[in-house]
């Protein structure tokens, strides 16, 4: 056997290896998510991540290849949050609420920590169009957008392993609630006026508020939409004084006890 030979039987072995780590650690990704299952414990834990990757630092000790070998378990990781999402969750996602309820930040967070696909309704539909919402809304109308809604809710039928963030509208049309649920759970947000006129004052994406920037009518408007809010919602989870992570958590456990009834 020459050298190269010798090599690459080496890498095989090498490989064979890191299969069967990998086999060994996804099993115990596997153990830790029904131990948490099973004491109730916290689902998402951001500060065991950042000790496990100080951890991996020093072990590489500024290897050569460290960044070739970080990235590589940035993969594994990410993987091991598809995995347990998967366990958790066989359906979408689906957040609705009034706007500024929390949908955007809470979604993003979401899909980050488990490492699911996300969808932003009004991003899609902004893209599509090649315009911003408050321009869809001046040159088409809101019935035009609340269409585009309508058809994109039906398109994502198709997709699995998603957090749907929807605009703060979506809830208006029976159809879109009815779409939804195929093969969602409906996650309702809620934050007061007060808090929602703090998180939007500043922001002009929103041509229902452009001219109407004020507690009272997002009160106002909030009571009006608040039936079909609450009809569509699975679960709710109120938001305000609440950190992100805390309301993640809410809301996982609730979808969870859900499942478990
Ligand atoms: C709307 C909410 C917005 C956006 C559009 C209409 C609404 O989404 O879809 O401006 O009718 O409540 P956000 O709730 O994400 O702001």
């Amino acid at each position: 056997m020459n050298d190269l030979e010798l090599y690459r039987e080496q890498l095989a072995l090498c490989d064979d290896k890191i299969i069967d780590a990998l086999m060994e650690r996804y099993a115990i990704v596997e153990q830790i998510m029904a131990y948490k299952e099973e004491y109730g414990m916290a689902i998402l834990q951001p500060a065991q991540e950042a000790k496990q990757e100080r951890r991996w630092k020093e072990r590489m000790n500024s290897h050569r290849h460290q960044d070739e070998i970080y990235n590589v378990f940035q993969r594994i990781v990410r993987n091991s949050k598809r995995i347990q999402a998967r366990k958790l969750f066989s359906y979408n996602i689906v957040l609705i609420g009034f706007m500024g309820s929390g949908k955007t930040t809470i979604s993003d967070y979401l899909s980050t920590t488990l490492a699911m696909n996300i969808v932003e309704m009004d991003q899609v539909i902004a893209e599509r169009e090649e315009m911003s919402i408050p321009d869809i809304f001046s040159t088409y109308g809101e019935d035009y957008f609340r269409d585009k809604e309508t058809k994109l809710l039906m398109e994502l039928q198709k997709s699995r392993d998603t957090i749907i963030s929807c605009g703060g509208g979506v809830v208006l049309r029976e159809e879109n609630v009815q779409e939804m649920k195929k093969n969602g759970r409906v996650v309702l947000l809620t934050a007061s006026p007060q808090t929602v006129y703090d998180r939007v004052k500043d922001n002009n994406d929103r041509p229902i508020l452009a001219q109407n920037k004020n507690v009272e009518f997002i009160a106002d408007l909030m009571e009006k939409r608040r039936e079909k809010y609450e009809a569509a919602a699975d679960v709710v989870v109120q938001t305000d004084g609440k950190s992100v992570l805390e309301i993640c958590e809410e809301l996982i456990k609730k979808l969870l006890e859900m499942d478990e009834s």
